[in-house]
């Protein structure tokens, strides 16, 4: 074998399933046609108005922001043939911020991170009344804040009231609009003096995040290459509730045995295991 050879990557055998990561390639993103339908009509009309989307741990709330900051700008090619792209005219700008990610704990990054994203001007230092300014003076196409676990950022000590509410004010503008992900609806999302923020008081969209409905379940199991059985794909709707998390993992089990070739049915014993740990969704 020479050096070019031994260098080469491995073949990547193509594994349909995405367990554990939020699906952010939207070709791999199913479903949810009532949601962001009810999304993008809100943000179809200026001044942009500000959505919460209510989801247990699993439901799909990160891939669902990942999803609706890219289908717009998603060329149909790099799309399934059935998945739209037209949902709103292209004319936005799209900022996805996850609290989970320590940069976003204090402003100043925050602030940096935001700009940067945009391709504003980031004024030294990059503080709330500078950012404001920037926002102000040069901000004319809208823009779209998705806020990932906002629970997060609201624990972080650097993300004060006076914080939150220059964030309200900027969401008054009409320029900004702010989409939120909770496991609680926002004015139940209280603060150490038991208040909920007054950030909240602009959500007036608020949004359950729900399973998939049948047509989108089996949607998605008919994508993979391998047809299932009627009976197999009945089963793995009724255990998997229909939410997509559970679905990937139960049908990830069954392709495995497939290619595996075996023929019994030890397949579903591990699938229930293996959603175990999920069981708050059922
Ligand atoms: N629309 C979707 N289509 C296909 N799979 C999805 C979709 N939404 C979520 N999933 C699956 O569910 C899992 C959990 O999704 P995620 O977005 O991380 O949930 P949350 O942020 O609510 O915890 C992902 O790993 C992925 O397998
Ligand atoms: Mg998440």
């Amino acid at each position: 074998m020479n050096l070019s050879e031994s260098l080469a990557p491995t073949k990547i055998v193509s594994n349909p399933f995405v367990i554990g990561n939020p699906i952010i390639n939207p070709r791999q993103f199913f479903g949810r046609e009532y949601i962001l339908k009810r999304i993008f009509d809100v943000w179809r009309t200026t001044p942009l108005q500000h959505i919460a989307i209510i989801g247990q741990k699993r439901s799909g709330k990160t891939s669902l922001l990942h999803y609706l900051s890219r289908i717009i700008d998603t060329p149909a090619q790099n799309l399934r043939p059935n998945q739209r792209n037209d949902w709103i005219i292209p004319c936005y700008q799209w900022v996805y911020i996850d609290f989970q990610d320590p940069r976003m704990a204090y402003q100043e990054s925050l602030l940096r991170y935001i700009l940067s994203k945009i391709g504003l001007p980031i004024p030294q230092p990059c503080d709330l009344v500078a950012f404001t300014e920037i926002i102000d003076q040069y901000l004319d196409i809208p823009t779209i804040i998705l806020l990932d676990e906002i629970k997060a950022g609201f624990n972080c000590p650097d993300l004060d009231d006076h914080f939150w509410w220059g964030m309200r004010s900027l969401g008054c503008g009409g320029k900004l609009g702010f989409l939120l992900t909770a496991h609680q609806p926002p004015q139940e999302i209280v603060q150490d003096d038991g208040k909920p923020s007054p950030f909240f008081n602009i959500f007036g969209h608020v949004l359950n995040l729900e399973p998939f409905t049948e047509e989108e379940a089996l949607d998605f199991i008919s994508s993979i290459p391998q047809i299932f059985d009627k009976k197999e794909i009945q089963w793995i709707i009724d255990n998997s509730r229909k939410w997509p998390s559970l679905l990937q993992i139960i049908c990830h089990s069954r392709f495995t045995a497939l290619e595996e070739g075996k023929k019994d049915h030890s397949w579903k014993i591990e699938a229930l295991q293996r959603i175990k740990p999920y069981r708050d969704l059922l």
